[in-house]
């Protein structure tokens, strides 16, 4: 059973300076729940209850989040504002939180591996929060979908979508022979191609399932694209050893990384909140 969960949570987000000068990227809204609040959410739906965050200098603020604010319970008790913080009390109930720094950015895999004594030696689940997923259609959210084809096929597995090809620069790409419909058995995995060198349009979005051998293959993978160590580069040759995943996830997905995806969320969400 996967019952652990890391969120990678150190990047600057410079994307959105001035915003995130001072505040944390994982903590900007989208209405009025944080994107990380989201991201736990769909962990827990999943069955998870431990979150392991992986925070940075100036991230305090995610750790708040996730603790009770007695001044603040005291304060609105017995008003009409104190339905406002029904969700996120429960999420504090159901699990867990334990926190540790990555001191320097040195890419995704190095967050990941910076991890490890959070997580120990069992498979896990990774969730970058800028990457915002709802899933309207079936009653299972992304991660729900990725554990039950952990159950069956006890591999890593990452989640994709397909993009258009002059946007393969912004993901990791995937190659692989289409086992199940929308289930690939992966064979090519590439870090921000260009369309030329791309060897599909399938991108990697931010959800992982990882079995534990993972974090021996990273502290071999060499620094890859941008000099950083990627985990597209390490999950490539847990392909190579034996069997990677990629599957074709049911529901919507909003980069909030950028100003255009996290615009686009906002509108998604308003309207959902309307119906
Ligand atoms: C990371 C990964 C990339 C993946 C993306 C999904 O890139 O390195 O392979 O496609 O997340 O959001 P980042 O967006 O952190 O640059």
């Amino acid at each position: 059973m996967i019952k652990k969960c890391l969120f990678p949570a150190a990047g600057y987000g410079t994307r959105f300076l001035p915003a995130t000068k001072a505040t944390p990227k994982e903590m900007l809204p989208v209405l009025t729940k944080p994107l990380i609040q989201y991201g736990v959410e769909e962990a827990i739906e999943a069955g998870i209850d431990t979150m392991a965050i992986i925070t940075g200098r100036g991230k305090r603020a995610i750790e708040d989040h996730f603790d009770i604010s007695y001044e603040l319970e005291h304060q609105i008790k017995g008003t009409t504002k104190e339905s406002l913080l029904t969700e996120i009390r429960k999420v504090i109930t159901k699990c867990t939180f334990s926190y540790t720094r990555q001191v320097e950015m040195k890419g995704l895999g190095h967050a990941i591996l910076t991890g490890e004594t959070l997580i120990g030696d069992q498979p896990f689940a990774v969730i970058l929060a800028d990457d915002l997923c709802d899933n309207q259609e079936s009653s299972d959210g992304v991660l729900a979908q990725m554990i039950k084809l952990y159950e069956k096929y006890k591999c890593s597995i990452v989640a994709i979508e397909e993009v258009p090809m002059e946007e393969t620069h912004k993901y990791g790409v995937i190659a692989g022979k289409e086992i199940e419909p929308g289930i690939f058995m992966i064979n090519d995995m590439v870090e921000k191609p260009t369309s030329e060198d791309a060897p599909s349009n399938l991108a990697i979005i931010g959800r992982y399932i990882l079995t534990p051998d993972i974090f021996d293959i990273i502290r071999k993978t060499k620094p890859g694209k941008g000099g950083e160590i990627q985990i597209t580069d390490a999950l490539m040759t847990q392909a190579k050893n034996g069997m990677v995943l990629a599957y074709k996830f049911q529901g919507k997905r909003f980069d909030c990384g950028s100003v255009d995806g996290f615009v686009e969320a906002t509108n998604y969400f308003y309207k959902e909140s309307k119906k």
